[in-house]
């Protein structure tokens, strides 16, 4: 989806009927991640058409090693900052493991505390057939859905690690999935690690979008976290991220020379100091 440049024409809000605008006319649309107000504000300028505050803030902002440990409180501020700071972009708030898989009452219960609580425009949530009801009563109370099948991070030991799901035999389970995201009322699904060929297929079986995280090229979008995407995550990256940046190093550089700097005496110079 394209973003206006021109400073005369406010920018429109991206909707839900933006995605499906975008997938009948073959506009790629872009997402990144966002956890905080000054990214989300770089973000929605560059015209980014949504962001997800996503669960992954667990190893990029919270200091844990996976998704599992985090909660709705943790992320309900992440969000609000991001859905504040935006003028354009859509704003998904990604619910956490252990706040829908009771069922559609509890689901819909998290779902209504971050719409009320962050001014987050959607949500999302893991699973196609065994979260299909979930999505159906979410949707059903005015919530738009993104859905999110392949792999779903939070059930990395239930899939036995990351690894790519639906390749041969079990792509059927894949487009059952994502199938059943459609039927429930989703307005899109997250592709997560499949191969492109079954990607290519879902996303020309399904009238909503498919948004790729490392599953190729054909689909209608491409989200990436963004610490991964700018190069700030030092750790291993997976191989479907291109890198746009390289923040880590620049910071690490800076702060070296922030070091030399202060050790020296070099900083503060006067033009950094005030006068009597
Ligand atoms: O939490 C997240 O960042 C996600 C994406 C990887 C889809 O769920």
């Amino acid at each position: 989806m394209t973003a206006t440049d021109d400073e005369a024409t406010p920018r429109k809000r991206v909707r839900i009927r933006h995605f499906a605008r975008a997938k009948a006319e073959g506009i790629k649309i872009v997402g990144l991640t966002s956890y905080d107000m000054l990214t989300a504000k770089i973000f929605d300028d560059a015209g980014v058409d949504f962001l997800l505050v996503g669960d992954s803030a667990g190893n990029n902002v919270l200091g844990f090693d996976s998704t599992l440990p985090v909660t709705v409180d943790e992320l309900i501020p992440l969000t609000r900052a991001v859905a504040t700071s935006v003028t354009r972009a859509l704003v998904v708030a990604d619910m956490p493991f252990g706040s829908y898989e009771e069922g559609p009452e509890q689901a819909l219960g998290t779902a209504m505390r971050f719409m009320k609580e962050t001014h987050a425009h959607a949500v999302k949530l893991e699973g196609g057939v065994r979260s299909a009801e979930q999505i159906s009563r979410i949707v059903e109370a005015g919530i738009p859905v993104m859905a999110h099948v392949g792999f779903t991070p939070q059930s990395e030991h239930g899939l036995g690690g990351h690894l790519i799901q639906g390749r041969g035999a079990e792509a059927d389970r894949v487009i059952a999935d994502a199938l059943a995201c459609q039927e429930a009322g989703a307005f899109a699904v997250v592709l997560e690690m499949v191969p492109a060929s079954l990607a290519e297929r879902i996303t020309s079986t399904l009238t909503i979008p498919t948004i790729s995280v490392g599953a190729g090229p054909h689909t209608d979008g491409q989200l990436l976290v963004w610490t991964d995407w700018a190069g700030l995550t030092t750790g291993r990256i997976p191989r479907f991220v291109k890198q746009y940046a390289q923040l880590a190093k620049t910071l690490h550089d800076a702060a070296v020379a922030f070091r030399a700097d202060v050790e020296s005496g070099a900083y503060p110079g006067p033009e950094h100091s005030f006068e009597d």
